[in-house]
C-alpha cells in the first residue's frame, strides 16, 4: 500500500520509522511519503493560512498551497489515491473504517490545523472527513500517525501472527479481556486455572465470556452491534446491563 501526507509538520512522522511502521516501509509493505505543504506557496513567507471570511477567530489555511499540493500528489502515481481528511466535525473512525481503507491500494492523509482547511479543497479533493472521537487536538498530524498504524497493521505480513489481528478488541465487535503470561502465580495474584487447564474448548469459552463481561462493564452500547450465541446472552443475563439487549437475530 502507499501513503501520502501532506502536512506543514512533516517532523510529526518521525515515529514512522520505528517498530511495527518502521519494519513494514523497510520490508516493502508500505510506501509511506511525507510531503510538506509549505514547498506548495508561492510567496517568501510560504503562507498557508489566512483569515476566515466572515470573521472569527483563528485561521484558516488558503486553498492554493493545497490545490498544488494534492494535485502533485494524485498525479504522481497509477491511478488517484484514497483522500483522508482528518477533522473533529468528521465521521467516527471506527475498526470497520479502518479495514476498509486497508484495502485500498492508495491512501493520501490531508492534515489541516483544527480551525479548518478551507472548504473548497475539501470538496474537490477528499473522499472522507475522520473524526477520532470526541475531544479536540491542535491538528490533523497525530490522527494522521493514529490513522495509519490502525490501517498498516492490517495489511498482509505487517503483523507477525495473523490471529492477534483476528481477536483484537473492536475487530469481533467486543473489547477484549485480560491476558495473563508466565509466572502462574505472582504478587499474590494467580491466573485463572481455566487458562492452565489445556482444555481449549473451556479457554474459548471463558474468553468469549471474559470479552462479554468487559464490553457490558465498559461499553454497553457496543453490544447491540455484535451477533449473540444464545449462551452469550444466557451470560450476559446474569450481569446487570444498563442497556437492554436487541432481540436475537436470525443468524442466533
Ligand atoms: Cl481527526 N483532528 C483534530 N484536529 N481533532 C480531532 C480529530 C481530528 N479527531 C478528534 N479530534
Amino acid at each position: 500500500m502507499r501513503v501520502d501526507v501532506v502536512t506543514i509538520f512533516p517532523e510529526f512522522f518521525g515515529p514512522l520509522d520505528v517498530s511495527l511502521l518502521g519494519k513494514a516501509r523497510e520490508r516493502g509493505l508500505v510506501d509511506l511519503r511525507v510531503h510538506d505543504l509549505r514547498e506548495h506557496t508561492g510567496d517568501v513567507h510560504r503562507t498557508v493560512d489566512d483569515a476566515p471570511f466572515g470573521g472569527g477567530p483563528g485561521m484558516v489555511m488558503k486553498p492554493e498551497p493545497w490545490y498544488a499540493a494534492m494535485a502533485k500528489v494524485a498525479g504522481s502515481g497509477d491511478g488517484r489515491p484514497r483522500v483522508v481528511v482528518p477533522t473533529p466535525s468528521g465521521r467516527l473512525l471506527t475498526q470497520s473504517l479502518v479495514e476498509e481503507l486497508a484495502a485500498e491500494p492508495w491512501l493520501a492523509i490531508a492534515c489541516g490545523r483544527y480551525e479548518g482547511i478551507d472548504r473548497r479543497v475539501i470538496d474537490r479533493w477528499a473522499d472522507d472527513e475522520v473524526s477520532l472521537g470526541d475531544y479536540v487536538l491542535a491538528g490533523g498530524e497525530v490522527a494522521a500517525l493514529v490513522l495509519i498504524e490502525a490501517v498498516t497493521r492490517l495489511l498482509p505480513g505487517v503483523v507477525g501472527n495473523a490471529e492477534s489481528v483476528a481477536d483484537d478488541s473492536h475487530t469481533t465487535g467486543l473489547l477484549e479481556g485480560p491476558v495473563y503470561t508466565r509466572p502462574a502465580s505472582y504478587d499474590g495474584r494467580d491466573v485463572p486455572a481455566v487458562l492452565l487447564s489445556g482444555d481449549h474448548g473451556a479457554i474459548a469459552r471463558w474468553r468469549r465470556d471474559e470479552a462479554l463481561r468487559r464490553t457490558a462493564q465498559i461499553r454497553p452500547e457496543l453490544l447491540s452491534r455484535v451477533p449473540l450465541s444464545p449462551r452469550d446472552r444466557q451470560l450476559l443475563a446474569e450481569l446487570d446491563l444498563a442497556f437492554p439487549l436487541p432481540p436475537p437475530s436470525v443468524a442466533d
